[in-house]
């Protein structure tokens, strides 16, 4: 499949260009610029993503909820119109694994 093999290539690309991100999540949180309001430790308009997974901790339907709510954008807490993630369910689903395992 030809995504498949997309992914696959900008995972081996970033793995080799920034170790420390090192994969499609990591690239769609930096080209859709999260870290303008998140970063993994800091608060700035956003909560860290740190923070998050401190609220979320031991809560099953966590990852759900982020996936949702990021997949779908949109009233996010007191932020009215919250970041779309424009990208395939594997990858928004590894952005939710990261923010929830963030410390
Ligand atoms: C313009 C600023 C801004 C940008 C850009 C932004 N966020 Fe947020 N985000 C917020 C704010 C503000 C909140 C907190 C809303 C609240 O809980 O009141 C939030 C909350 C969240 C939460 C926690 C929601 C919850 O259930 O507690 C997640 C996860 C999140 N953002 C992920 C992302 C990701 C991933 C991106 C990039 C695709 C992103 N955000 C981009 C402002 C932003």
């Amino acid at each position: 499949m030809k995504l498949t093999l997309a992914l696959a290539a900008a995972f081996a690309a970033a793995a080799l260009a920034a170790p420390a991100y090192a994969g499609p999540a990591e690239d769609v949180i930096a080209k859709e610029k999260c870290n303008k309001c998140h970063t993994e430790k800091t608060t700035k308009k956003g909560p860290s993503w740190a923070s998050i997974a401190v609220k979320y901790k031991g809560n099953a339907g966590a990852a759900d909820k982020i996936f949702k709510q990021l997949k779908e954008g949109g009233k996010v807490g007191d932020e009215e119109d919250h970041k779309k993630v424009e990208a395939g369910d594997d990858v928004i689903k590894a952005i939710a694994a990261i923010v929830l395992s963030s410390k």
